[in-house]
């Protein structure tokens, strides 16, 4: 076999067999493979497009390229939840620490890094000064057991394929594919040992995919390749046409995470975490209803042992947990900036994603592999679709630490904010379908 063959035929649209998917995952994993063929590759998968079977190849040579984990002597019932990708989406770390509060239920999580114009849990996780995301499997396993859950990046072991496609897909215009994304969530998740799933399908201009229509079907997709794999998953259809909560940057948004589980904290991140940390605690067979969840939920904040569970896994991870208390120890920009309304009105609509790419271009995210990430910039939203807005008041902050393209990021940020003499209509809901439930 070839890999300029694949390449091609790819190219020209034709169907691979799994024996050739397995062929190419395997050699990327092990580095025969160069990342310019494998870039190649992908970007004809994207444009080509990927159908169910080859879909089903690639999820399952990615999950074989490291191990599967087995956690069925660790009691409880094990549930994580991961998201297609948002701007401001921190609901990982605030809902983490409820659903294991809750006890009985551990949450074996291994999340991403940033990914094209929407932020990673793992970069956010890493502003806490002494984090560490890089677990070996057994501190893996002895978190879990210890504390009920860890936050982790991909290892050596775990899914390796996803985490060099990921920094691969990212750099290279090769994201917003049901099929590559399929793949990509599926793999890390089958791999994590657990029983069953809580997939946030983002929709609207701040997503990969734009229309409920598509992420619809990618809904699908991922509910079917888990089940097929004995998984429980429910996928949920959630608003991305603004920013979730009020901050989009990596200390930042830990901020706004702490302040949630404080009881504090903007109301649609607050309630999204209580309608994700109800499903998983649903799934989990902690409660007997997603209602009695998301009281279980709530509950869990207003008495501090959702936060305390935080703490918890912050020091088990070796981290800082002073930053619960003393927000000052989390880095923060030298300078900001406000963007204000260039005229009376409402805003009408968020091109989300610009709001997300100026986060990069203001160094938060990456836009080559090897970029480091400034954990301290980002941006402050002071206004939500369908507020009034008055000529001169300020929309966003830019929190930021060097010029150098701080006017590309402005302009993005100015140019987000759509102004319209009327209120806009209605908005879509926050959480909508929820397919597989
Ligand atoms: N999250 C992932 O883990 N992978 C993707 O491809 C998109 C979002």
């Amino acid at each position: 076999m070839r890999v300029v063959d694949l390449i091609r035929r790819k190219r020209d649209a034709a169907e691979l067999l799994p024996e050739e998917i397995r062929y190419l995952i395997d050699g990327y994993t092990r580095g025969d493979i160069p990342d310019y063929q494998m870039s190649a590759w992908l970007m004809a998968a994207f444009l080509r497009g990927l159908n169910g079977a080859e879909t089903a190849a690639l999820t399952d040579a990615m999950l074989h390229s490291g191990q599967v984990l087995d956690f069925s002597d660790v009691a409880g019932r094990k549930v994580d939840k991961h998201s297609t990708g948002g701007v401001g989406d921190k609901t990982s770390l605030i809902i983490a620490p409820i659903v294991v509060a809750a006890g009985g239920v551990r949450v074996p999580m291994i999340s991403g890094r940033g990914l094209g114009h929407t932020g990673g849990t793992l970069d956010k996780l890493e502003s806490i000064p002494g984090f560490s995301v890089n677990l070996s499997l057994a501190e893996f396993r002895h978190a879990l057991e210890a504390v009920g859950c860890a936050l982790i990046g991909q290892t050596a072991e775990i899914a390796p394929a996803d985490k060099k496609m990921y920094a691969l897909r990212d750099v290279t215009g090769t994201v917003e594919s049901r099929s590559l994304i399929c793949a990509s969530i599926m793999s890390k998740k089958l791999a994590e040992g657990i029983d069953a799933l809580v997939l946030d399908v983002k929709v609207g201009s701040g997503a990969f995919l734009k229309t409920e229509a598509d992420a619809t079907l990618l809904a699908e997709l991922m509910v079917e390749t888990g089940r097929r794999m004995g998984k429980q998953v429910v996928a949920l259809l959630t608003d991305m046409d603004q920013p979730l909560g009020r901050t989009a940057g990596n200390a930042m948004e830990v901020q706004e995470s702490i302040d949630v589980l404080r009881g504090a904290g903007p109301a649609d991140l607050r309630e999204l975490c209580l309608v994700l940390a109800a499903w998983m605690l649903f799934l989990g067979q902690r409660v007997k209803s997603v209602e009695e969840g998301k009281s279980a939920a709530a509950e869990l904040i207003a008495s501090g042992r959702a936060l305390e569970k935080f703490r918890e896994i912050v020091r088990q991870q070796g981290g800082d947990a002073r930053v619960i208390d003393n927000p000052k120890l989390l880095k923060s920009a030298a300078h900001t900036l406000d963007v204000v309304a260039a005229a009376d009105g409402f805003i009408g609509a968020t091109q989300c994603e610009q709001l997300g790419v100026a986060v990069v271009v203001l160094g938060g995210g990456r836009e080559k592999k090897e970029d480091s990430v400034d954990p301290a910039v980002g941006l402050v939203f002071h206004k939500r679709i369908g507020d009034r807005v008055a000529r001169g008041e300020a929309l966003c902050t830019l929190h930021y630490n060097s010029d150098a393209r701080l006017e590309e990021a402005r302009r993005l940020v100015e140019t987000a904010y759509v102004i319209t003499p009327q209120a806009p209509g209605a908005e879509r809901a926050l959480v909508g379908r929820v397919i597989g439930g």
